[in-house]
């Protein structure tokens, strides 16, 4: 049984305004509770039982919220930072509500799928290096990236650390010659189920290479929905929160 509660909290949980306000717009009659207008703000509500509406329009409660964000370069993957804006920047105030943050990092320069929540036990299992969630990302390699490369990343390559990654797929796409400045640039879609601070980047140092474009396109199996142009973002469906998980 869903939990009750205030329905100030309720409505100031999903961003209609604070305790103060809520509690003016209750006193306006703005607020219905199962179609009877209510003006007590300490009224106990159960969000799956109840309907509520503001101002004539049904409110959709729900606990958690997830996001799927097409994340756009120049913006770090935090809550908050001192001198970069974060994707929370990127984020409408009725969103910002529910407390969201990112689901793993990316880099400032690295662009595509982030997904933002707020539900922690989600966040957990995906991040949890036990589970081998698999990250697909395309990226754009300056020098030439051949079988030799595919070879070593399916063996497993050593990073600058010593750490020693777990096998990862390497499917060169397109080779250009003279791609950027006067060097090859290699297209490449990179698979692996692990996530390292800045792994794509150095596994491709590792074989001495230079990543000069990153876009992650794909978690578990849920892929970047290619309608969202860069910083735009939606609500992901019940169906794509499980694919996060899927193999
Ligand atoms: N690997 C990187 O090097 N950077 C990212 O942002 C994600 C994976």
């Amino acid at each position: 049984m869903a939990k009750k509660l205030r329905i100030d909290k309720m409505l100031s949980n999903l961003g209609y305004g604070t305790r103060t306000e809520i509690k003016r717009y209750l006193k306006n009659g703005m607020v219905e509770l199962n179609d009877i207008k209510i003006k007590d703000a300490s009224f106990q509500v159960d969000p799956e039982q109840d309907e509520v509406k503001f101002d004539g329009q049904k409110v959709n409660y729900r606990e958690f919220i997830y996001l799927m964000m097409n994340k756009p370069d120049g913006y770090i993957s935090a809550t908050s930072d001192k001198y970069d804006p974060t994707v929370l920047d990127i984020l409408d105030k009725e969103y910002l509500a529910f407390e969201p943050f990112p689901v793993g990092r990316l880099d400032k320069d690295t662009e595509g799928l982030l997904v933002l929540t707020n539900d922690g036990k989600l966040a957990h299992r995906v991040l949890s290096p036990k589970k081998h969630v698999k990250k697909i990302y395309y990226a754009e390699v300056r020098g030439n990236v051949t079988e030799m490369d595919v070879y070593a990343f399916a063996k497993g390559v050593k990073l600058d650390d010593d750490y020693e990654c777990q096998p990862g797929e390497l499917k060169i796409l397109e080779t250009i010659e003279n791609g950027i400045d006067e060097d090859v640039l290699s297209k490449i879609e990179l698979t692996i189920y692990e996530g390292k601070f800045h792994q794509v980047k150095r596994m491709f140092e590792s074989v001495d290479k230079e990543v000069v474009y990153l876009k992650r396109i794909s978690m578990g199996k849920l892929e970047l929905d290619e309608n969202l142009e860069l910083g735009e973002y939606r609500e992901l469906t019940d169906d794509e929160v499980k694919m996060i998980e899927e193999r």
